[in-house]
């Protein structure tokens, strides 16, 4: 009994870890799309797929700006592919490969306000990306 409930709670956890259930990412989580926001350090741990979306929520003097890799670059807003000012923008992604958001005042952008999203599709391996070593070599073995 014991048994095949340990089972078959493993095996759903396996599905849920494995599955490409959609993910709703609040951008910033609690702190939001913000010029305070480290939205490095929130990106880094999160693996981002095909069917996932992202939701901005930002204050009146911020917006979001999608655009290309050259003008994420340089903070160039003149040519958007997108822009958002509702405060509350959710963003599917819908394609596999790199999306590039920062905010639509430049200032901010050079500020750190801006975000890259890699991402991945339901079948193909991702093409770059850090490998994730876990620092056990230091351990002593017995
Ligand atoms: C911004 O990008 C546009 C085209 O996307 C370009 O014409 C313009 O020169 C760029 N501005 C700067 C300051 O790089
Ligand atoms: C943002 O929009 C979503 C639906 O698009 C809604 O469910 C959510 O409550 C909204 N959040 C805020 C803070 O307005």
């Amino acid at each position: 009994m014991t048994n095949l409930f340990l089972v078959s709670v493993l095996s759903i956890l396996g599905m849920a870890l494995t599955s490409n259930a959609a993910t709703t990412y609040t951008v910033g989580d609690t702190s939001g799309w913000d010029i305070s926001t480290n939205l490095d350090t929130w990106a880094s741990d999160k693996k981002f797929q095909v069917g996932d979306a992202l939701v901005f929520q930002y204050s009146s003097s911020h917006s979001v700006s999608e655009v290309t890799k050259q003008n994420f670059d340089s903070c160039n807003t003149t040519n958007v592919i997108n822009t958002y000012s509702n405060g509350n923008t959710t963003v599917p992604l819908t394609k596999p490969g790199a999306r590039y958001f920062l905010c639509g005042n430049k200032l901010h952008c050079f500020g750190g306000m801006k975000l890259q999203v890699n991402v991945e599709g339901d079948d193909q391996a991702s093409p770059t990306g850090a490998p994730q070593t876990q620092p056990d070599s230091s351990l002593p073995r017995p």
